[in-house]
């Protein structure tokens, strides 16, 4: 109707959610799967544990069995539990509780922050990009930049020094996590770090939050995807919804270990590894009785490194260069500037 066209204001998922006798979706949340991928299974073996306590170990041989396991991860999976990351247990719960009572600030409170620009550096929306979403998700966000320069919303009390001590926290496990990847591409450990410009890489932090959806079969959390920069570290509230793409179907990732980060390569590691470890494609489902909330923190390069495979690994008569080299901050641009759809981002630098 005209009157919804002309009204700019937001529609939250979590207000809409809310609403007392809401018992089927307004049509813009109605989204169809693909029919061919739609079945979905739980996994047959569970996915790759990698305890990150060896990875920093002293042991030569304790490592270098850890960095096959991560690369083996890298390859077979594209995603892996990490375990004695050394992140205490307090802060991930903290971060997860203070995310919760950013959502439940009133719309007044948290009306500063409402997204205008896709690289503002704190964007609190809806769906994936309003603008263009020509079906809505069931899922509203926080995306903070924490990294080169940190970002917090102020409110609620204590949330911005939780928010810097996990995202300063997580970065330190990516890096740790990156140098075992280097090394299990048989490049220098410091490698990526050092081509990929780490310590002033852009660091996003994003919560999601999807609220109970009274026709869940009929909506979608977040559409397939893969990720943008390098390793994607996430935990959720202890509720179920994340599914990846494995061999052509999608499956549930029901149990992770407690206090793990569940993490992913992302499209830059692809990039990077000239097309050796796979961004892997994943989506968030919803349910119809509890709020899931998941903090995911992308860990990237810098936004002005222009991101190639390493010339170590291409040759050009056996492994020819599979993408043309382009700058992060244009990627990122590209891919949270459209609608989010499978890997059709990745597949435009090919
Ligand atoms: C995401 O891919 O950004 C979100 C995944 C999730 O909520 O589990
Ligand atoms: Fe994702």
């Amino acid at each position: 109707c005209i009157t919804c066209i002309v009204d700019l204001k937001m529609n939250f998922v979590k207000k809409l959610a809310e609403s007392p006798d809401l018992n089927s979706i307004p049509s813009i949340y109605a989204y169809s799967t693909n029919p061919n991928e739609s079945s979905v299974s739980d996994p047959q073996d569970s996915i790759p544990v990698v305890d990150f306590s060896l990875l920093m170990s002293h042991d030569p041989v304790l490592q270098s069995q850890v960095i096959q396991k991560l690369g083996n991860a890298c390859k077979d999976w594209g995603f892996f539990q990490v375990i004695n990351h050394g992140v205490p247990e307090t802060l991930m719960k903290m971060v997860i509780e203070k995310s919760n009572e950013f959502f439940n600030l009133t719309d007044e409170e948290k009306k500063d922050f409402e997204e205008k620009d896709v690289l503002d550096p704190i964007r609190y929306g809806t769906s994936f990009n309003s603008k263009k979403d020509k079906v809505f998700c069931w899922r509203d966000f926080l995306k903070v930049i924490v990294n080169p320069e940190f970002h917090s919303p102020n409110k609620p009390v204590g949330f911005s020094e939780v928010l810097f001590e996990y995202s300063k926290r997580t970065r330190e496990v990516a890096k740790g996590l990156l140098n075992g990847i280097s090394r299990s591409l048989g490049l220098d450990q410091s490698c990526i770090e050092k081509s990929l410009n780490l310590e002033s890489g852009l660091q996003i932090l994003v919560v999601n939050l999807y609220p109970p959806c009274p026709q869940p079969e009929l909506a979608i959390g977040i559409p397939p995807h893969s990720d943008h920069g390098l390793l994607t570290l996430l935990i959720n509230n202890g509720v179920c919804g994340l599914q990846i793409k494995r061999n052509g179907k999608w499956i549930n990732v029901n149990d992770t270990l407690p206090n793990s980060f569940l993490v992913n390569t992302a499209d830059h590691l692809e990039i990077f590894s000239n097309g050796k470890y796979k961004s892997v494609e994943h989506r968030a489902v919803v349910n119809n009785s509890v709020t899931r909330i998941s903090v995911v923190v992308a860990n990237g390069p810098s936004l002005d490194t222009v991101v190639r495979p390493a010339y170590e690994l291409v040759d050009d008569e056996r492994f020819p260069a599979v993408f043309v080299p382009m700058k992060y901050k244009d990627y990122l641009e590209m891919q949270q500037g459209n609608q989010i759809d499978g890997k059709t981002c990745l597949d435009r630098v090919r």
